[in-house]
């Protein structure tokens, strides 16, 4: 069975085709702001722009016949995005005469990493530019049992950069310029319970390089705290619910930083580690297109009168009845 999937939630514009055992194809057109962060009308307009060439393009390399099901990011994300995905994945499935299906950026961020990696029933960090979560199934929902109180880890990171005079996406650039980092100077460290927060973190860093503390020493001091903070709360999820699988997921996840200090505190509690490989990691239409495969190998479609989309969409929503 084959799948095609959309993925348009906020930056990437993304479509993915997956089969059961392997990602078939991957392209990407993503908007990148010529400054500042990503506008959302800007970024849908680029997006409205390319998606018919993109379309195109890979129906170049694999026939629309040999399509089973089509499905789209429904949400979270910024509803401008949103829409112009879920009117192309609409049309799609009527002119192609396949199913739709509808399903939830987050979830599909979690499980192409379970695919991936092999994790059963892990404790998952998600962390990307709009979200930063740590996730369980219990039963059949995954819940969150912690995350962000204010904005997401990418997003801090991409506007301390954007402050620093770095360009979007800021978190690369970051990571680039901590691994020069040689002091370390304190910041805001802030967990509540299993939730956390970033904004005064960044607003204290920003302070730092204001006066005239070096980029490197900023982004070393910021990446130890955050990071330290994202490990903390994980190791907490997993003590708490007895797991000893952790999973890391979402575009934050490309950080070798994070990555190596995740792998020590799974070491220290003889845990097992998991992260997918880096392409899959930032958004993607294959998670999109392999998530609605096991949704539609499980009954589930989208009625068009359900397609509409979900800017505020929940992971806690979807029945996971795969499992
Ligand atoms: P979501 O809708 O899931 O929040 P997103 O739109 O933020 O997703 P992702 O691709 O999951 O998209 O994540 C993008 C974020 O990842 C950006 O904030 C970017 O700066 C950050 N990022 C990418 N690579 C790295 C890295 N090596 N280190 C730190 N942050 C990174
Ligand atoms: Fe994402």
């Amino acid at each position: 069975m084959i799948s095609l999937g959309i993925e348009g939630t906020a930056w990437s514009l993304s479509i993915g085709v997956v089969d059961e055992k392997e990602v078939l194809l991957v392209e990407n057109d993503p908007y990148i702001p010529k400054e500042g962060g990503i506008h959302p009308r800007e970024a849908a307009q680029h997006h409205s722009e390319r998606i018919g060439k993109l379309v195109k393009s890979v129906f170049s390399k694999i026939e629309p016949d040999k399509i089973d099901v089509i499905s789209f990011s429904q949400g979270p994300g910024m509803g401008p995005c949103l829409r112009i995905v879920a009117t192309a994945a609409r049309v799609l499935s009527l002119k192609l005469e396949k199913p739709l299906i509808g399903v939830n950026h987050c979830l599909a961020h979690l499980e192409v990493g379970r695919w991936k990696t092999g994790a059963k029933n892990p404790v998952t960090l998600y962390v990307s530019g709009g979200n930063s979560q740590v996730i369980a199934r219990r039963g059949k929902r995954y819940r969150v049992f912690g995350e962000t109180l204010d904005i997401g880890i990418g997003n801090a990171l991409d506007k301390l950069a954007r402050h620093m005079g770095l360009k979007h996406p800021g978190g690369p650039k970051i990571e680039k310029l901590a691994r020069n980092g040689k002091r370390y100077y304190e910041l805001p460290y802030v967990v509540k319970g299993m939730d956390f927060s970033f904004s005064g973190m960044v607003t204290a860093a920003q302070k730092l390089f204001d006066n005239g503390i070096s980029k490197e020493d900023v982004a070393f001091s910021f990446q130890e705290t955050a990071f330290a903070m994202l490990a903390e709360v994980s190791e907490r999820a997993m003590a708490y619910l007895d797991r000893d699988e952790l999973l890391l997921v979402g575009g934050v996840g490309a950080n070798s930083r994070l990555k190596e200090m995740l792998e020590v505190m799974c070491k220290d509690r003889k845990a097992r580690f998991y992260s997918p490989p880096t392409e899959l990691m930032g958004d993607n239409g294959a998670m999109i297109a392999y998530l609605s495969l096991l949704m539609f190998k499980h009954g589930y479609v989208t009625e068009l009168k359900d397609s509409t989309v979900k800017p505020d969409f929940r992971i806690e929503e979807v029945d996971v009845s795969w499992e």
